[in-house]
């Protein structure tokens, strides 16, 4: 049985859509029952500004990735890695025992984009750095 939190987010999830001027997107997929997200997130400096999303997936997928956007949008990238699949389930008011693997879709997906955007942002560090040993 859902709780009346993962009901109503699943009925009016929240910040569902695209973003056209996104840091990052990421496609994550859960490969065992087929449910997938994608995900957009704005950050600026170390905050994540603004996080979109479309969802393809059960009621349970759907309640995480909206409570999960809820969550992580005026977080520190560092304090949105460290988020939980049990912080965004308690969020809900818990899930049920069968469906507690739902919530690690939208918090995979989440680190998977912070990870892609962490791994942009070192390459653009490293291409600084060589420019600047090339002009001296
Ligand atoms: Fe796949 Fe819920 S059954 S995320």
């Amino acid at each position: 049985m859902y709780s009346l939190k993962v009901m109503e987010h699943f009925c009016n999830p929240r910040n569902v859509g695209y973003l056209e001027e996104a840091s990052v997107a990421v496609q994550y997929g859960d490969p065992a029952c087929g449910d997938c997200l994608l995900i957009f997130l704005r950050v600026e400096g170390n905050v994540i500004r603004d996080m979109k999303y479309k969802v393809l997936g059960c009621a349970a997928a759907i309640a995480t990735a909206s409570v999960t956007s809820e969550l992580a949008i005026g977080r520190t990238i560092e304090a949105a890695l460290q988020l939980t699949e049990e912080q965004v389930a308690e969020a809900l008011d818990g899930l049920p025992p069968g469906k507690m693997h739902c919530s690690n879709l939208a918090v995979g997906a989440l680190r998977a984009a912070l990870r892609v955007y962490l791994s942009r942002q070192e390459e653009a560090e490293v291409v600084i750095r060589r420019s600047e040993a090339d002009t001296r």
